[in-house]
């Protein structure tokens, strides 16, 4: 071959190759990443609250309770104003899980009891799964709550590459025991501490916030940072624990020196638990910080549920002004506590009131990380990514909050003419949960307000050390400001919903005043939604508890019962 051919040859296929190489990586980059194509994916760290009240908070406006890590959390990223749950436990885990109302799923009724066979549905991808897909590594501390029947439902059945916590709805604070009440009366109580499938009974006597945070710093210790971390840290705090009924502290004494200006010695215990998480946030953070993976990293904190201020598993929160509690579809159970910070958001240190839902996160994450929002099919939640980062408004004009065919309790939140309205159809318990409750942190007995100490927080310092600057009094002042409700406060008691109530949530967020009569039109949109879902939704699967998962039969503890030859097997011994 003469020179001059095989030089032309050589061209061309360098050509070729450089070509290949474009299409290549405009085929293989994902079109959700193009912000991020030079940046690496960000860590995700999710904190989780377990009832804790909207009011309970500092950055929410109440003195009693000092949280200065997530007050500084909050005002150097953002408050998520109008941050809606489910009302209770597991149906809100679901949607955080699955990006889809629990509707779809059958998952929206009353929480997993202990020894009940139901889980999300195997075929149903989870956020752990689908991160892991874009590179994750993925590991939850603490709470589950949604199954525990089969291994492949537990967290490590779900995505998960590690799970150290509990499996169950709660436990108590130091024994980490959980009781089950039959229907005939017979009492099952267990165990439930688990390092993936091992019981850990080394765990018994230290403190589930020390202990959850204690694993949640270690997964950051061990990971490496080159690849992305997606951690939910899950607490116990500050749901009841022993039987249900106590709040344990570890430090009685300490604790109602503490608080010796509250007055119920339950809402004392109550105080310093929130404190105690709230320290946690604190260690989580200043850990991220030294690791050098703050900078890139996405923190994200919300309460699965309001408050249970009363009732079953009272826990003395507040979510004060708002009316209800968890169980009920009014404010009080579903516009819960939550902020987000992250030195990737363009704008940060303000108030968002969009309307954002659980199911959110999951498509906001994913597109963020990288993946194409495709992928996820057709969700019903939403990318906010820009609504958080650029402050702009939200493309999300109604949230779903539930339709339950059981107990017949329905609501549905739309932004019509751009005003907020919620039509709730339907009471849970017959309205036993339906007043205002909860106490106003307001009181001058109450100390005031410690900015200084949210600046010294570990959460304010390690976001200096990582960002470089922090957010200032005058910030705090007027963000704290801004999101205050007491305006709206009331004692109404003169709301009766069962037939339907139409509540305009801009100047009546309390939901003192039924407007359903004066706005007949905007009503009959809503209920005509609320059927449109009703329709479509996947009946509840709950089942009562199966005695074959007593504890006694695997050596006191809850164990995969189905699974039983992976149990640690006894005979049946009286706990
Ligand atoms: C447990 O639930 C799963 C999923 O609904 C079902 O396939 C299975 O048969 C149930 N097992 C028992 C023992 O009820
Ligand atoms: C209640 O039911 C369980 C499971 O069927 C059984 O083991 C137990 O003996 C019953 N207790 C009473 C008090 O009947
Ligand atoms: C709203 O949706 C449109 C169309 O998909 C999109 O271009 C726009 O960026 C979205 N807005 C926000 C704030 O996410
Ligand atoms: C809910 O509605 C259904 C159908 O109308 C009815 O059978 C059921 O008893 C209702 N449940 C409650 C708790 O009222
Ligand atoms: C406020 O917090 C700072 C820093 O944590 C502390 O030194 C100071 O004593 C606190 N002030 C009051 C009045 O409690
Ligand atoms: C609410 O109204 C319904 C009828 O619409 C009635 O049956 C119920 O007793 C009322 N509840 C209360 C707490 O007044
Ligand atoms: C059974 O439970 C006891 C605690 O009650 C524990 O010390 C022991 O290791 C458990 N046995 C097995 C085989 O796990």
């Amino acid at each position: 071959m003469p020179a001059s051919k095989k030089y032309a040859l050589w061209v061309i296929v360098a050509f070729a190759v450089i070509f290949l190489g474009i299409i290549l990586y405009f085929t293989l980059t994902p079109k959700d990443s193009q912000t991020f194509m030079h940046k690496k994916r960000p860590h995700i760290i999710v904190i989780i609250a377990d009832d804790l009240g909207r009011n309970d908070v500092g950055f929410h406006g109440s003195n009693q309770i000092p949280t200065p890590n997530l007050d500084a959390l909050a005002y150097n990223g953002i408050i998520l104003d109008r941050h809606y749950t489910q009302y209770c436990c597991t149906p809100s885990r679901a949607a955080f899980l699955t990006g889809n109302y629990p509707i779809r799923s059958g998952m929206h009724g009353y929480p997993l009891k202990p020894g009940e066979n139901r889980s999300i549905p195997t075929d149903t991808p989870t956020m752990p799964e689908r991160l892991k897909k874009l590179g994750y590594k993925t590991h939850l501390v603490g709470k589950w709550h949604l199954g525990a029947a089969y291994r492949k439902n537990t967290p490590t059945g779900r995505g998960f590459d590690t799970h150290f916590g509990y499996w169950n709805g709660f436990v108590s604070y130091f024994d980490y025991l959980l009781y089950m009440k039959l229907p005939n009366g017979s009492l099952l109580q267990g165990f439930d501490l688990h390092d993936g499938f091992k019981s850990v009974w080394e765990g018994q006597g230290k403190y589930a916030t020390e202990l959850f945070t204690e694993k949640s710093i270690e997964v950051i210790e061990k990971h490496a940072v080159e690849e992305p971390l997606f951690l939910v840290v899950s607490h116990l705090a500050p749901h009841t624990g022993k039987n249900g009924n106590e709040l344990e502290v570890p430090d009685a004494t300490v604790t109602d020196t503490k608080y010796h200006y509250i007055e119920e010695p339950l809402r004392r215990n109550y105080a310093d638990v929130v404190n105690l998480m709230d320290d946690s946030v604190g260690q989580i953070v200043k850990k991220l910080s030294d690791k050098n993976m703050l900078d890139n990293s996405i923190i994200l904190f919300f309460s699965d549920n309001g408050a249970q201020t009363v009732g079953l598993y009272q826990n003395s929160g507040s979510n004060w002004p708002l009316r209800g509690v968890k169980f009920t579809e009014f404010e009080g159970g579903v516009r819960v506590a939550a902020a987000i910070f992250s030195p990737l958001f363009k704008k940060r240190g303000y108030v968002n009131t969009d309307l954002i839902h659980l199911v959110d996160w999951l498509p906001t994450f994913y597109a963020i990380a990288g993946g194409d929002l495709h992928d996820l099919g057709k969700i019903d939640g939403i990318n906010q990514w820009d609504t958080l980062s650029r402050n702009l408004r939200t493309n999300r004009s109604e949230i779903l909050l539930n339709v339950n065919e059981v107990d017949n309790a329905s609501a549905i939140i739309s932004t019509l003419n751009n005003r907020v309205f919620k039509l709730l159809k339907g009471t849970y318990e017959s309205g036993f949960y339906d007043e205002h409750y909860g106490e106003s942190g307001r009181g001058p007995e109450v100390p005031l307000y410690n900015v200084s100490s949210i600046l010294h927080s570990s959460t304010n310092q390690a976001i200096e050390t990582a960002t470089g600057s922090t957010t200032t009094k005058d910030t705090i002042e007027k963000l704290r400001h801004s999101t205050d409700l007491s305006w709206c406060r009331s004692t109404n008691t003169n709301v009766n919903c069962t037939q339907g109530c139409l509540f305009d949530l801009e100047t009546d967020p309390c939901e003192t005043t039924n407007k359903i009569k004066s706005n007949p039109d905007v009503a009959a949109r809503l209920y005509r939604r609320l059927e449109e879902f009703a329709a479509e939704l996947v009946p509840q699967t709950n089942r009562e508890p199966d005695p074959a998962s007593d504890p006694a039969f695997y050596n006191n503890t809850w164990c995969t019962w189905l699974d039983d030859e992976l149990c640690v097997k006894t005979n049946k011994v009286s706990s």
